[in-house]
């Protein structure tokens, strides 16, 4: 799984050393690497109704690994903006952060992964409490409505895939309320341990 999820990344240098990049590789590995940071955090939310509806609770074991690999492919994706685009001009990154919404949209879905991804050690769910660890790490669904947002608001003219996103996406947050009102009217016998599972990036 973990070299599955590099193969994005082995695909980019590949281009990059054949001299095939497009025209405007800056732009190309821009997208690419969106692309692949929003694809990441669609995964990691769909692990949890998977694992449930089809009966795969062996699934769990990769949510913390793709929720890395979405921040991992978002650290490339800014950097490259950062780097290449800006050429490391943090006056204009900051201007453009407070200018353009887009820009703004994907600069907060970006830093709203930060604490997910330094938290998302098992030491940090014993460390934060587990219920404060599960709060914390529901900002992946703000998250991920804000990449889809900046997706949306950067496209042009077919705004056919970030709909197509907002719609996953929508399935999966309704997947989400519609279990925790189940759960809620399901109340556990006394004295019953109740088992309950990080839902987002990191410990299983
Ligand atoms: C959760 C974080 C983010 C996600 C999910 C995300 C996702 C995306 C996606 C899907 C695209 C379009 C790819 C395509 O057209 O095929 C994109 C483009 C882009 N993103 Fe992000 N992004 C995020 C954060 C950021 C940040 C922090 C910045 C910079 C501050 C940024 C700057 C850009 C730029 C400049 C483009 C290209 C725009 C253009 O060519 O018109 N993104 N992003």
């Amino acid at each position: 799984m973990f070299s599955l999820c590099l193969v994005p990344l082995g695909i980019l240098v590949l281009r990059a050393v054949q001299g095939n990049l497009t025209a405007n590789p800056i732009e190309f590995i821009t997208h690419a690497t969106g692309d692949w940071t929003l694809r990441f955090l669609v995964l990691t939310l769909a692990i949890t109704p998977l694992r449930k509806t089809l009966r795969l609770p062996q699934l769990i074991r990769f949510r913390r690994m793709l929720g890395l690999f979405a921040f991992f492919y978002a650290c490339l994706h800014f950097s490259i903006y950062i780097g290449l685009d800006q050429v490391l001009d943090f006056r204009g990154v900051w201007a453009d952060v407070m200018k353009r919404p887009y820009i703004t949209m994907g600069f907060t879905g970006f830093v709203l992964m930060i604490p997910l991804a330094v938290t998302s050690t098992a030491a940090m769910v014993r460390r934060l409490g587990f219920r404060r660890w599960q709060m914390l790490h529901r900002l992946i669904y703000v998250s991920a409505v804000a990449g889809v947002i900046h997706f949306y608001w950067l496209v042009k003219s077919d705004v056919h895939l970030p709909l197509i996103y907002a719609a996953i996406m929508a399935v999966l947050l309704g997947w989400r309320v519609f279990a925790w009102f189940s759960d809620r009217g399901r109340k556990p016998a006394r004295g019953t341990p109740v088992r309950k599972e990080p839902t987002t990036v990191a410990a299983s």
